[in-house]
């Protein structure tokens, strides 16, 4: 299937997700240790709901999680090594309503590569220059060192924490953010 081309990284071409895209999220969102943050691995009716609340944030938001795919790749073209993308979150402690926020999950097979930096990086600069937001976030669970990592290496720092109830269980969350201005500063020194 045709896939809308959003962003391009020196290793990562960002596309929207479709229907032919089922098999490599549940390659994904079926794997508990990728699913950590998320306290289980989706059942393949869980993983059919993602990749639907995807389309339909591209339908209404005109943005949502997108595949992440590598230039040079051995398998099929596009085919996805993870998610990196923009939502809109509640965020109870900073907004009375939703902020865009930078999400990324990869396939196990592809952490430690870099990956997953060089895609958030992308979709926050996206969010600035063609969303044109003010302050761009990521809410991450308090206990999830890599991702807090990632949101460390893309420029932000600790906002607020809040606590998140999911699947049965109160989870301390970390909220990230980085400033327009912050950026520009960022980019002026770079
Ligand atoms: C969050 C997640 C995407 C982070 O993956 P990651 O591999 O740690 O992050 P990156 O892809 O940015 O890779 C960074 C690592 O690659 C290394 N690296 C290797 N080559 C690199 C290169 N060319 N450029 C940059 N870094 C490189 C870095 O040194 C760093 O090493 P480390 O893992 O030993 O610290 C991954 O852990 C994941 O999918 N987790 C499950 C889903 C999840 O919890 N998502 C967040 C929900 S809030």
């Amino acid at each position: 299937m045709p896939a809308r081309l959003i962003l391009e990284t020196p290793r990562l071409i960002l596309r929207e997700m479709n229907p032919d895209d089922f098999a490599a999220l549940c390659a994904m969102l079926r794997d508990p240790e990728v699913m950590y943050a998320y306290a289980h691995a989706f059942s393949e009716d869980e993983v059919r709901q993602w990749l639907d609340r995807q389309l339909q944030r591209y339908r209404q938001d005109g943005f949502g999680l997108w595949a992440v795919t590598l230039k040079t790749e051995d398998g099929p073209p596009g085919a996805m090594i993870g998610q990196c993308g923009l939502t809109r979150q509640e965020c109870p402690p900073v907004s009375p309503g939703r902020v865009p926020e930078v999400g990324y999950l990869f396939r196990k097979s592809r952490w430690h590569q870099g990956y997953a930096t060089e895609a958030a990086r992308a979709c926050r600069d996206y969010a600035f220059t063609t969303l044109g937001a003010g302050e761009v976030f990521s809410i991450i669970r308090a206990n999830n060192a890599p991702s807090l990592a990632v949101a460390r290496r893309n420029g932000m720092a600790v906002r607020a924490a809040f606590s998140k109830h999911y699947y049965g269980q109160d989870m301390p969350h970390l909220v990230f953010s980085i400033t327009r201005s912050q950026w520009r500063q960022e980019q002026e020194t770079a």
